[in-house]
């Protein structure tokens, strides 16, 4: 395997920067170059206040921070990354662009000198096939801002050599970042990952089950995630995601998991892009979301005879919150003026249908998050407006409540499945190892948890039920269950579980 010391980066931009800056840090020697004039000094200066800010601010010390600078090495022909170990390209996104770079750098490194490319959307084996060598080329995608985004993907191309992946893995986690290595698929893992958020909360929207905001709401204090997709999206700015959207779907030959929104492409011709525009799915003014006002709750008019589904999971703490408020409890759904119901993965419509409630008397409540945090209540078309208020003023009084329309599962059971059935396929398809794609997913995405740690905490069979009801109720592909999930829900296995080492040959 080999030993990296001394590191080429080629492009001083965002990532080049953040790259040059972390490899300072963990004690490599850093080699810069970038084609435009300047572009490197400014990456250096730029390095040079962050590192001087945390002398002023007592986190470094001022002679570690003169060596970290000392190790920095700007250069003026990229022959300078002659002696170089390890250069990683992150130059602009475009093949042609970058295919020539590689090819130019194998003329200027010694032959045992790995390359990698800081690429997030272009395949690797395309770069690599540009170099002689392409056994010595692997992707290495760091996030922004690379020093405090813990995670670095390492690509292993189809020809890549598996000691200069080990060799990479070796020199990520010695900057005490985790080194996750993943095929050289569309999105890797990270982004790959990543769809399932989008591409429910805009299919929730389109269905006119949720606003985005109460779907980003729901997402954040009912999920506990630190941002739902339309914020997310109005952050990265829709005209990027939108093309990550299409550009992700096409590269898997059109998988209806990673179907684009038709609500995207209009929003993009009218410019709503996010933040940068001043208005996306939020509006801005001087950059500060403008919310809309959240729904009073309403007042309960008098008592309110209460029948709560026994199949209900929080069938006694339902009904208690309920008395609490001030309703009584009947026994039979026909001497009810409010049914309570909490389906998985079910709309109010098909489940009062199926076991003969009147759906006009009921609300469901979500059972996902519990009834300690934020709580979802969901009405058919004929739910009357007297039982969806007199629920939400039953369980509006200590929690935050929303309610939202019809729909084959609650906003965040929809979105929660989604992006565990995704995880389940990547590693159904070897993309990368169980804890790989955990600690991607968290580290790279933020998420509270690995998508498959997600996934056991609501529990497999529950995301198969939700999943299930769901592809049954529209009769979309999209929520087809992977089989990594019902292989191990029917083996009463965990999400985690890996597959069986297999014996032969290849
Ligand atoms: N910005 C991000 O959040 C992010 C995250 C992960 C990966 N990436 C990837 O990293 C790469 C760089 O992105 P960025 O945001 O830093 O771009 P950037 O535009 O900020 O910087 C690119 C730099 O490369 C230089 N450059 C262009 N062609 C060159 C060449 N032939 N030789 C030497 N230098 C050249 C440019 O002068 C510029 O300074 C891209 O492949 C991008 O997809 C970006």
């Amino acid at each position: 395997m080999k030993d990296i010391r001394r590191i080429g980066v080629l492009g001083a931009g965002t990532m080049g920067r953040g790259i040059i800056q972390l490899f300072a840090q963990s004690g490599y020697e850093v080699y810069s170059y970038d084609a435009v004039d300047g572009a490197v000094a400014k990456a250096v200066d730029f390095v040079s206040g962050l590192i001087e800010r945390a002398v002023d601010k007592g986190r470094l010390k001022r002679e570690e921070a003169d060596v970290t600078l000392a190790r920095i090495i700007p250069c003026s022909d990229v022959a300078e990354f002659a002696g170089c170990d390890l250069v990683v390209e992150a130059i602009i996104e475009n093949i042609d662009a970058k295919r020539a770079v590689f090819e130019m750098l194998e003329g200027v490194v010694a032959s045992d000198c790995i390359l990698a490319s800081n690429t997030s959307s272009l395949t690797v084996a395309e770069i690599a096939s540009a170099c002689k060598h392409p056994e010595r080329v692997a992707g290495l995608h760091f996030f922004n801002p690379v020093p405090l985004m813990k995670v670095a993907e390492i690509i292993a191309a189809v020809r890549s050599a598996p000691e200069h992946i080990a060799a990479l893995k070796t020199l990520i986690e010695s900057c005490g970042h985790r080194g996750v290595v993943a095929e050289d698929q569309p999105g890797f893992l990270v982004n790959h990952a990543g769809r399932g958020l989008y591409t429910e909360g805009l299919r929730i929207v389109e269905d006119q089950c949720a606003s985005p905001e109460d779907v980003d709401r729901l997402m954040r204090e009912a999920a506990g995630f630190k941002m739902g997709p339309f914020e997310l999206m109005d952050l990265t700015g829709l005209d990027v995601s939108g093309k990550v959207m299409s550009s992700i779907y096409e590269q898997f030959q059109q998988e209806p998991r990673f179907r684009p929104s038709p609500l995207v492409a209009p929003r993009i011709a009218a410019g709503l892009f996010g933040r940068k525009t001043g208005e996306g799915w939020y509006r801005y003014d001087n950059g500060q979301r403008v919310d809309s006002p959240t729904a009073e709750t309403p007042a309960l008019a008098g008592t309110i005879a209460v029948w709560v589904d026994p199949d209900a999971d929080q069938c006694a703490a339902l009904g208690e919150l309920v008395s609490a408020g001030g309703a009584r409890l009947v026994e039979q759904p026909a001497d009810a003026e409010l049914i309570l119901i909490q389906p998985w993965g079910w709309d109010v419509s098909i489940y009062c249908a199926e076991r003969d409630l009147d759906a006009r008397r009921c609300v469901a409540v979500d059972p996902l998050p519990g009834l300690d945090k934020h709580r979802t209540l969901m009405i058919s078309p004929v739910t009357e407006a007297r039982c969806r208020d007199a629920a939400h003023a039953l369980l509006g009084q200590n929690a935050a409540v929303t309610v939202i329309n019809d729909s084959p599962g609650f906003v965040c059971q929809r979105i929660l499945a989604t992006i565990v059935n995704i995880a389940c396929n990547i590693v159904q398809r070897g993309i990368a190892s169980v804890a790989d794609l955990e600690d991607a997913v968290r580290l790279g995405l933020g998420y509270p948890a690995g998508p498959l740690t997600l996934g056991e905490q609501v529990g497999g069979e529950r995301i198969l039920a939700i999943l299930e009801a769901m592809e049954l109720q529209t009769g979309d592909m999209r929520y087809r269950p992977a089989l990594w999930l019902s292989r191990r829900v029917r083996l009463g296995q965990t999400l985690l579980t890996a597959e069986a080492p297999r014996s032969g040959r290849g």
